[in-house]
């Protein structure tokens, strides 16, 4: 069985064909940022509008790059949420319509279902059961993976999620959008020494984030220090300061989860996977712990259709599909999918 994915869920249009047999054979990406740049953040509509642009032109080459036709093509699979609605339903539109038009069935995926199967694409896959970080502009969760499908949600942020705090604090330091890898670069330069920033909730037991503090820290540690001089410095400094305290925070919790649960491998995925601090960290943290972590490759961190079409794969293979409509939906529950 040979499948097409098609994310669009974000700013970001990813077209893929996976192969029962021969694993991911093309994997093709547009990514918008430039265009959102401008606004210093994704505006909704211009999102949808430039998917509509590029999806069917990305189709077609993922298609020839894969050597593929459309007689080959087994079943599509395409993102149906959680994400920005009007980007959904363009994914949703030609994927499901593609599909009735060539007499293939159709699924649609959950999008944080994706991402925390990614690392499954590796030469290594990680076994079940495991305990997935899944950290992205909008979801930081800390979730138990029994097998596909069978989730339990043991830990979330009560506010904002860890991508977004990196980004909000990024556009502090007038660092652009998206920050989270602009910011990564510049902490290199920053003084460990000069700030210490909090690790919320990590005093009290429980598995659950709390981020929107620590960029209001950022904001007035760089207030408080604007006047000094050396302003490039004091932004390396905080730059620093705010990634170390965020993946000291995350490296506690995954820490506290994998005590309290006993399952010894844990998966990370989703855009702030790609940090590198956030990796090294983890891997001090699970060595000390006799667990392993599986990390997607750095371009299947963040959106990618690969991870939709692998996972769309998966649920068809069992049987699943779409009647012959389609939706998306902004708010999906991940724990809330039918277990396989
Ligand atoms: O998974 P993703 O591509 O989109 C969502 O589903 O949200 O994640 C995007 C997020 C953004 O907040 C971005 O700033 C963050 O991932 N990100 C990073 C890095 N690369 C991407 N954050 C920290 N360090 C990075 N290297
Ligand atoms: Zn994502």
């Amino acid at each position: 069985m040979r499948i097409l994915g098609i994310e669009t869920s974000c700013d970001e249009t990813g077209v893929a064909i996976y192969d029962a047999e021969r694993g991911l054979l093309s994997d093709v990406l547009y990514s918008q940022v430039v265009m959102h740049s401008d606004y210093g953040g994704v505006v909704p509509e211009l999102a949808s509008r430039d998917h509509v642009r590029k999806l069917l032109p990305l189709i077609r080459e993922a298609m020839q790059q894969a050597d593929t036709t459309r007689e080959q093509i087994g079943g599509i699979a395409y993102t149906a949420g959680p994400g920005l609605v009007g980007a959904l339903l363009v994914g949703a539109a030609v994927g499901r319509s593609l599909a009735w038009g060539w007499g293939v069935p159709a699924i649609g995926v959950h999008h944080l279902e994706g991402h925390l199967l990614a690392p499954m694409l590796e030469a290594s896959p990680p076994p079940f059961p495991f305990i997935a970080l899944l950290v992205s502009g909008g979801h930081t969760m800390l979730i138990t993976v029994k097998g596909v499908g069978q989730y339990e949600i043991i830990g979330e942020s009560l506010d904002d999620a860890v991508g977004e705090a990196f980004d909000k604090t990024a556009k502090l330091l007038d660092l652009g959008y998206p920050g989270g890898p602009a910011l990564e670069q510049m902490a290199k330069k920053g003084d460990a020494n000069r700030f210490r920033f909090p690790r919320p909730m990590t005093d009290r037991p429980g598995l659950d984030f709390s981020f929107s503090g620590l960029k209001t820290f950022a904001m007035n540690t760089l207030r408080a220090n604007e006047m000094n001089g050396q302003i490039d410095q004091t932004r390396a400094d905080i730059a620093l300061a705010f990634q170390t305290a965020a993946v000291e925070t995350l490296a506690i919790k995954c820490q506290r989860a994998i005590r309290e649960t006993d399952i010894k491998q844990l998966v990370v995925a989703g855009g702030v996977s790609a940090n590198s601090a956030l990796r090294e960290r983890l891997d001090r943290m699970a060595t000390k712990e006799h667990a392993a972590v599986a990390y997607p490759r750095l371009k299947f961190c963040t959106d990618n259709g690969a991870m939709i079409a692998y996972a769309g794969y998966l649920r068809l293979k069992a049987g699943q599909m779409e009647p012959a409509r389609f939706g998306a939906r902004a708010r999906w529950p991940i724990d809330t999918l039918a277990a396989l």
